[in-house]
């Protein structure tokens, strides 16, 4: 069972988690054009990742007596500038995603709502973990800037990226 207040703040969040796989999608989809498939196979695999997120709150907002209530999802930008600037935008997205669960979970505390704390517990680690990743390609990435060179062997390096593993069962 969950308050009235924390099932529509959850649900808020997941509309930006819908977001988020909208926006990596788009990135993929730019990355394709502009002749960087690692970078696109990369950003696809972020994409499966935040449906992932979206996937557990929706199950945790059921098993919680909850109601699901899926917003309309903003529309992505089609274009992200250069591979550096790419990069760049996911980080600051990761960081606004970050205070958000930040913001959710001091709504848990408030409400000494301490299911939803446990549960929230999940996505304050994969927020560290996610920025982290960002910032790890972020750095070769400004110092290579438009060498082409550099480029492709990063591009080589993300290519790599594997799926995440899907939950087994809703519960
Ligand atoms: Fe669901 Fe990338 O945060």
């Amino acid at each position: 069972m969950i308050s009235k207040n924390m099932e529509a703040a959850i649900n808020e969040q997941v509309n930006k988690e819908f977001y988020s796989a909208y926006l990596y999608l788009a990135m993929s989809a730019y990355c394709q054009t502009i002749g960087l498939p690692g970078f696109a196979q990369w950003m696809r695999i972020q994409y499966q990742e935040e449906i992932l997120h979206v996937t557990k709150m929706y199950d945790y907002l059921l098993n919680q007596s909850g109601q699901v209530h899926l917003k309309a999802i903003k529309e992505p930008a089609r274009e992200y500038g250069s591979p550096v600037e790419i990069f760049e935008h996911t980080l600051a997205h990761e960081q606004f995603i970050t205070k958000s669960i930040n913001t959710l979970m001091g709504l848990a505390v408030d409400e000494r709502d301490y299911a939803t704390q446990a549960f929230l517990q999940w996505y304050v680690s994969e927020q560290v973990e996610e920025e982290a990743n960002v910032n790890d390609i972020l750095a070769p990435l400004r110092m290579v800037g438009n060498d082409k060179s550099g480029l492709m062997m990063i591009d080589r390096q993300l290519a790599a990226r594997q799926a995440p593993v899907a939950p087994a069962t809703v519960k």
